[in-house]
């Protein structure tokens, strides 16, 4: 297996599944605004995922569900405006593609037309599966979402991990593959044990990306803000932090309000 990081202009969703074929991993972060999408990009990540986390971790909702399909369009525009190299997928909200195939369709039309993303993502199996079918028939790039899907946070009654039992890992399995039979680029496995997770990813030939599911997928993603120590309070053991940006932000923070106080800024130099 090659862990050489290879150059690529630009990440298409054939780049992805030719890395999953040369053994390259392949790396993929959120980003909801142009800021931090341009940095994402320039530090060289694969794929910009607009998440509809941004219910959360841009909104403060308490789930993914109150986020509207306009909000998912501006958050996904002002990602695609500052990127130049990544991938960007972007998340169809809860209520955008649930009722049926033809709601679907439009909606991801809506995403692709108004943001200029360039693929969509949507939770679920076998029950989305003619949504998807539609979506991709019109040409638009599709992952899935399978194992913990919030949107479905009110069914699970938990954010614990899924798919421990026999039954829900044999169908988790099974919609894994059905993806990949109508055409899924790739799936983002959730909150799964480890080895169900080295299973699919060995029995399927599109990228398995992993978000608490262990080392033996073809890629990871995590929350941006969360890996960046911005957030504080969502702590779940696959999160590994490599800021701590809430604290580093609090200490500038309080050092201007001092500063400003004390008229300590601005000084000499920082006037006209
Ligand atoms: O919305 C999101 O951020 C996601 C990731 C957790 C995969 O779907």
């Amino acid at each position: 297996m090659s862990t050489a990081k290879k150059e690529y202009k630009r990440i298409t969703v054939k780049t992805l599944v030719d890395m999953k074929a040369n053994g390259e991993k392949i790396s993929m972060l959120t980003a909801y605004d142009y800021t931090m999408a341009k940095i994402v990009d320039g530090a060289g990540i694969d794929v910009i995922l607009v998440g509809d986390s941004a219910s959360n971790v841009m909104a403060g909702h308490e789930t993914t569900l109150p986020i509207t399909l306009d909000q998912m369009i501006y958050h996904a525009s002002s990602v695609v405006r500052a990127v130049s190299r990544s991938l960007v997928v972007v998340d169809l909200p809860f209520g955008s593609y649930q009722s049926d195939p033809k709601e679907a369709l439009r909606s991801a039309i809506r995403i692709m037309k108004e943001s200029g993303g360039h693929a969509v993502k949507l939770e679920g199996g076998k029950e989305i599966k003619d949504s998807i079918k539609r979506i991709l028939n019109a040409g638009i790039p599709v992952m899935g979402h399978l194992g913990l899907t919030p949107q479905s946070i009110y069914k699970f009654g938990t954010y614990t991990v899924r798919a421990k039992e026999e039954a829900e890992a044999e169908k988790l399995i099974e919609d894994a593959k059905m993806l990949e039979r109508i055409g899924c680029f790739g799936v983002v496995l959730e909150k799964i044990p480890s080895d169900l997770a080295k299973k699919v990813a060995e029995s399927i030939s599109i990228p398995v990306i992993g978000i608490g599911a262990g080392p033996d997928v073809d890629g990871q993603v995590l929350v941006l803000h969360d890996m960046i120590g911005m957030t504080h309070e969502f702590n779940p053991r696959f999160l590994r932090r490599y800021l701590n940006l809430f604290d580093d932000m609090t200490d500038a923070i309080a050092q201007y309000v001092d500063d400003v106080k004390t008229q300590d800024f601005p000084n000499d130099s920082e006037k006209y």
